[in-house]
């Protein structure tokens, strides 16, 4: 996956129209009337503009605290003390393998093509399966660049290949309308401060028929999750509320024409998939910016 590849994909998130790389000057620059460019730092293009939204800047301080392997750590249970503290919180450590797992299980249900791993993190679950999958070129996004670099460090192992990683707002996506057969939001949703604007963007650019999938905690399944962790969580940054119920999250998918949902739930973590309708175009529902293509 190369800059100009990655470009074919890609609308300005400011003014909606087309984008181009010009290698000279290392950047990505619309056609809009105004120009507006976006610099690629390091190997990252960065399509993040108007930063300051007063959220997103403290989960963005959240996550710089914990980028890398602490991040990796934690979420992976690493020691018996990590794995400790995950059963304390979530009342069991099962869901870590199916984690592991959910990008391959995504995949191998999807039309071959584009396909958006948001957030990607630290790319502790999914980076090893990129180069897996070679019918896929790979979008990896995410909003905090700390954790974009850690996961970078993974790709790079496997030399790039089918994958481009991608600084972006989900909020704002800077991506055409129906660009992807399939996406990955894990552990997401939950971190995403305007999650309608989020689900909005994320159905809009998957293509009809394609496949979404998700992991998230959900509210009103484990007591002590609900009244501790998630509290504790709120506090540090790393949740934004409103934190959906089950079926809370059915029905904002269901408003945005998300079908054959399929879920599973390990305690209060919950796994889902669906197919956006076949045939329809983008349905935002919040009010998310109108895709201009
Ligand atoms: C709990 S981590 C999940 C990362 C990875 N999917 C995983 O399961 O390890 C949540 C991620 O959401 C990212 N994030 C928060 N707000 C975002 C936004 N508006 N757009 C894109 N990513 C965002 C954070 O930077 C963080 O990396």
């Amino acid at each position: 996956m190369n800059h100009e590849r990655l470009a074919g994909l890609l609308k300005c998130p400011i003014c909606g129209s087309d984008i181009e790389y010009r290698s000279r000057v290392f950047s990505y620059c619309c056609h809009g009337k105004v120009l507006h460019t976006f610099r690629v730092k390091g190997h990252i293009p960065d399509f993040v503009k108007d930063e300051g939204e007063k959220h997103q800047e403290k989960v963005d301080r959240a996550f710089n605290r914990i980028a890398g392997r602490k991040y990796d750590k934690i979420v992976t249970g690493a020691t018996s003390f990590d794995r400790f503290k995950l059963r304390l919180m979530w009342g069991t450590t099962k869901y870590i393998p199916l984690l592991f797992e959910m990008m391959e299980s995504v995949t191998s249900d999807c039309e071959p093509g584009f396909f958006l791993d948001i957030p990607v993190g630290t790319g502790v679950f999914t980076a090893g399966e990129y180069s897996l999958q070679t019918s896929f070129e790979f979008i990896a996004a995410d909003y905090n660049m700390e954790m974009l670099a850690s996961a970078e460090i993974k790709v790079r192992a496997s030399d790039y290949g089918n994958v481009m990683l991608v600084r972006a707002d989900v909020a704002n996506l800077p991506f055409v309308n129906s660009a992807f057969s399939g996406i990955l939001t894990m552990n997401g949703l939950g971190a995403f401060p305007d999650k309608a604007k989020a689900m909005d963007e994320l159905t809009r650019v998957l293509k009809p028929g394609g496949k979404i999938a998700g992991a998230l905690y959900v509210r009103r399944e484990r007591l002590l999750t609900d009244l501790v962790f998630s509290r504790a969580a709120i506090w540090k940054r790393r949740l934004i509320k409103p934190i959906y119920t089950e079926k809370q999250l059915l029905e904002e998918l269901e408003k945005r024409e998300i079908e054959n949902i399929v879920t599973r739930k390990v305690k209060s973590i919950m796994f889902f998939s669906g197919r956006k309708k076949p045939g329809t175009g983008a349905i935002p529902v919040g009010n998310s910016l109108p895709a201009l293509d």
